[in-house]
């Protein structure tokens, strides 16, 4: 493709995705294709000769939009706000268009300072305590992974220089709630440590760790004579919004010489508004911390943010300094190839930039905290009708529900929440997501769509409410 055909379909292709924005209202939120219906419709084998741009647009609309969850629907309250604002995409747009690839500094020296500049920026409006350093990752399980293996390094004084773990004497533990993310547990396993090493610590009524509990695990490994290594604690739960109490957990960290690192992928964002930032008080003891723009912030998948106290130790942990990648800059300036697992990096600074540029923090801070109104808003809809109860601190914008109709329970009440959620589901007017919180099915409502209104939250509950009268 010449630059000026490309000009010619990009802006088409500009046209097209605007048109998608604006119309969303109108289509389903979440997917209902049938396994299997849009690979039999693809060749099975790539064209010899080019297509037109004007066969693959046909194709687009008729064989991948209707095959998509609209994501950024107004109505979808599955999951998390995964927002991806148009300036955002824009930044990501321009971060293909340049192609560029940050294999050390030199190979793109603005990639790595408007990272370096990007970090800074959320690091201030989010009060994020100013002797962290950050690097872009992709994505919070990326991020945890880096940080538990950093956390063995430092509890095994560098074992991948010898032995690795298969060379250590003591089991090495790590500790973390029930409530924390599955990522949280493929990256103990993936970082080495083993399932039998991996301690799940109860949480209190609010979904939170008990600090009491966690002393208790690390003090019966440590007279079981194994190495207790590191926690994760997590701001902003994927489940409940769990917010584990980080000043005491940080104080037996530091007791035991644990490594703490802080899950906020999605809470994360809420960190630009001075009254939340109450939820990550403690901070200031942790060891690492990732957060996810990509989620509510709108910063488009992927753009994860991790923050270490201890940089040297990550680039100790994480550094490869081949002969073709040395440069005669270096000591001067940051390799970010040293701050996380990929050699390449792409310019995923950009979106956070135009994002932040063209929007603004304060914009920023009036959406989030419109959510927050909204799930308050509903919050108390629910909490004053008969038989509706909210099952979780509502700290941000999800919130935990269940119709419980009278006499009925167990697994019948599970049967009487999925029908009414798959309902509402299916019916393409609105996306939930059903969870199974202390052993039996709720519904999870997450508020925070870049469109969701006030009017879209009331319409939601006057379809819970219709779809419970089954
Ligand atoms: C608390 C928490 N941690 C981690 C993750 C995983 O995020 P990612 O997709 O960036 O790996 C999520 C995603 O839902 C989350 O809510």
């Amino acid at each position: 493709m010449t630059p000026n055909e490309f000009r010619s379909f990009g802006h088409t292709l500009i046209d097209w995705i605007a048109d998608y924005r604006a119309g969303i209202r109108d289509r389903r939120v979440w997917s209902d294709s049938q396994p299997n219906a849009i690979l039999v419709q693809l060749p099975s084998t790539a064209p010899l000769d080019p297509d037109s741009p004007q066969a693959l647009m046909h194709d687009l609309e008729r064989l991948i939009l209707p095959n998509i969850s609209n994501w950024q629907h107004p109505m979808f309250y599955g999951y998390f706000p995964a927002n991806s604002g148009l300036e955002a995409v824009l930044g990501d747009l321009v971060s293909s268009g340049l192609g560029q690839l940050g294999l050390n500094w030199a190979a793109s020296p603005a990639l790595t300072e408007l990272e370096e500049r990007m970090l800074e920026w959320i690091q201030a409006i989010s009060s994020i305590p100013s002797q962290m350093k950050g690097v872009i990752q992709d994505t919070a399980s990326t991020a945890t992974m880096v940080a538990l293996i950093s956390a063995r390094e430092r509890s095994t004084d560098y074992a991948l220089a010898r032995g690795g773990l298969q060379g250590e004497a003591q089991a090495q533990m790590i500790y973390f709630s029930s409530q924390c993310h599955s990522s949280v547990e493929k990256g103990g396993l993936l970082a080495g440590f083993g399932k039998d090493n991996l301690r799940i610590v109860p949480v209190d009524k609010n979904f939170d760790l008990i600090p009491s509990e966690l002393e208790r695990m690390i003090q019966g490994d440590i007279a079981l004579g194994k190495k207790p290594c590191a926690i994760v604690a997590t701001v902003g739960g994927t489940t409940t919004t769990a917010c584990d109490p980080l000043p005491e957990i940080a104080g037996l960290a530091k007791e035991y010489g644990l490594w703490l690192h802080v899950d906020a992928a999605m809470a994360g964002s809420a960190m630009i508004l001075p009254e939340k930032q109450n939820l990550f008080a403690g901070l200031e003891g942790a060891d690492s911390l990732c957060l996810n723009p990509h989620k509510w912030l709108g910063a488009t998948f992927d753009c994860s943010l991790y923050y270490v106290a201890d940089p040297e130790h990550l680039v100790r942990v994480m550094s490869t300094n081949p002969s073709y990648l040395q440069t005669s800059t270096d000591g001067q300036v940051k390799q970010y190839r040293d701050w996380g697992i990929p050699l390449g990096r792409r310019m995923r600074a950009l979106k956070l930039w135009f994002l932040l540029r063209l929007e603004g923090v304060t914009k920023l801070q009036a959406r989030l905290r419109r959510d927050l109104e909204n799930a308050a808003w509903l919050e108390q809809e629910i909490k004053s009708t008969h038989n509706w109860q909210v099952l979780n601190p509502v700290r941000l914008q999800t919130l935990c529900i269940r119709h419980e109709p009278n006499g009925l329970e167990g697994a019948d009440l599970d049967k009487h929440t999925l029908a009414w959620v798959n309902q509402i589901n299916a019916s393409g007017n609105a996306y939930l997501t059903p969870a199974i919180l202390d052993g039996r099915w709720m519904v999870r409502v997450s508020i925070g769509a870049l469109e969701t209104t006030l009017e879209d939250v009331q319409c939601l509950w006057a379809l819970m409410q219709e779809a419970v009268g089954l």
